[in-house]
């Protein structure tokens, strides 16, 4: 009996009968891994066991949770730790991603329950390390550096902690899956036993995966629909602003975040954002205005900053960071429509302030009165924050969750503009 082989992309599990360099689904390259299927004939029968079926039954998750009170983390995971679950803590890495678990394995242990922190990637010396930086301590945090799955699995038998970190699962094999460290075939196996292990034994635990900003580097992606709980942690590596997003939650809602900031003592807790960014806001700059932008059901008011400078040479540059690139070129050519003003000879910078990233069309206005701003050297009044969706015939929309955000505003002591009435951004140059 032939036994046959499928090739299955690392990035977004696409299977394909035969070898391809690059995946026609996620459009990586060099992405497909072997995988054996087991030929019908060597399967065995389906011969299963039948099952009492339960009744449903209602269930107070509370008593089940581990609440790390770090509330930024507990609400974003639905109030705390399930203690027979798996958690995925993704992003990319030097985020902060073995920072934030060393401040929960403190919580945790703090609670009176034991903690083993495996680590695949540092020595116990370099974890100790950065906990005194942290100034934790506490001896029911145990450390072991280990990287096979089977120790892991004895050592976890042996030890009986209650909640356990693996940092992370693309440093963990098997010797039974016959490929490379890192691979999708080990790191699925790797969560899957673990998996087993902490429903099996009635156990918290948190697996770290490292994911790139495309979201390509083996597993974490695939992994989701693996876990129970997938949270991640997003930023600029070098600013200090975090947000950590529910991204799947099989016991709460998903779309909580949970804002933090990189400190030298770790990841600490904001509370209100808003404040954070309107702290070190000049008077009077040109270029510059404030909008409201929602990160999962949190409003914050953030700044966005555009320079426009005459082109040298070429073609002119368009940079956007913190905000679609191609939505910022659609915005240009809105401007130019419907204004009259010339930008083709106009190289344009747009940034958002803190690192943050804006994906929804309610900073459109924001840009755009940016943009206009720079373009005529004047300032806008500091104490304004536009918002509003701007079409392809220049018009100005309502945004989704407009009470939300005006209540922000509000609370900020701001003013909402969204010159909903005056209909055409060709309005606006009597503003500017
Ligand atoms: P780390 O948690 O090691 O990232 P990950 O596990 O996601 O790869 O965090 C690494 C970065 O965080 C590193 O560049 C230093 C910085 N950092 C601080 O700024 N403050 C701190 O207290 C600590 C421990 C780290
Ligand atoms: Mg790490």
């Amino acid at each position: 009996m032939k036994s046959t082989t499928t090739y299955i992309c690392k990035s977004c599990a696409y299977e394909s009968p035969k070898w391809i360099g690059k995946c026609p689904s996620c459009n990586n390259w060099n992405t497909f891994e072997e995988k054996k299927n087991i030929p019908k004939k060597q399967q065995k029968r389906m011969q299963g066991i039948a099952k009492k079926a339960a009744p449903l039954t209602f269930q107070n998750t509370s008593e089940q949770r581990y609440k790390t009170n770090i509330s930024e983390l507990d609400n974003v995971l639905g109030g705390g730790f399930i203690k027979d679950s798996l958690v995925l803590l993704s992003g990319e890495p030097g985020i902060g991603k073995s920072t934030l678990t060393l401040q929960i394995c403190e919580k945790i242990a703090s609670l009176n329950k034991k903690v083993l922190y495996i680590s695949g990637e540092e020595s116990p010396t370099q974890i100790s390390n950065r906990a005194s930086r942290l100034g934790i301590q506490n001896e029911l945090i145990t450390i072991i550096s280990e990287n096979s799955l089977e120790n892991i699995i004895a050592t976890l038998n042996q030890e009986e902690p209650d909640f356990i970190i693996i940092d992370s699962i693309q440093v963990i094999s098997s010797e039974s899956a016959n490929s490379l460290t890192g691979s999708i075939s080990q790191v699925r196996l790797a969560t899957e036993v673990l998996m087993e292990f902490a429903k099996k034994n009635n156990k918290a635990m948190l697996v770290i995966g490292h994911v790139t900003k495309e979201g390509n580097l083996a597993g974490p992606r695939t992994l989701e629909h693996l876990v129970d709980v997938v949270i991640h942690l997003e930023g600029e590596r070098y600013q200090n602003l975090r947000l950590l997003r529910g991204i799947k939650n099989r016991f709460g809602p998903t779309s909580e975040v949970g804002i933090f900031e990189m400190t030298q003592n770790g990841l600490t807790e904001v509370k209100n954002p808003s404040e954070k960014f309107l702290e070190d806001r000049k008077e009077n700059s040109i270029g510059s205005i404030l909008t409201v932008t929602l990160q999962g059901n949190r409003p914050f008011i953030i700044e966005v900053q555009a320079l426009t400078n005459t082109t040298v040479f070429g073609y002119p540059k368009r940079t956007a960071s913190g905000f679609d690139v191609n939505r910022l070129n659609l915005l240009i050519a809105v401007i130019q429509k419907y204004t009259g003003i010339n930008l083709t000879n106009q190289d344009i910078y747009v940034n958002v302030i803190g690192g943050i990233r804006i994906n929804e069309p309610a900073a459109d206005l924001a840009v755009i009165l940016a943009i206009l701003s720079s373009y005529n050297q004047k300032p806008l009044p500091s104490n304004y924050v536009a918002i509003g969706e701007v079409g392809l015939s220049g018009e100005i929309r309502k945004t989704t969750q407009m009470a939300k955000r005006q209540k922000e505003v509000e609370k900020m002591d701001l003013i909402l503009k969204s010159y909903i009435n005056s209909n055409n951004i060709k309005d606006l140059s009597k503003i500017l």
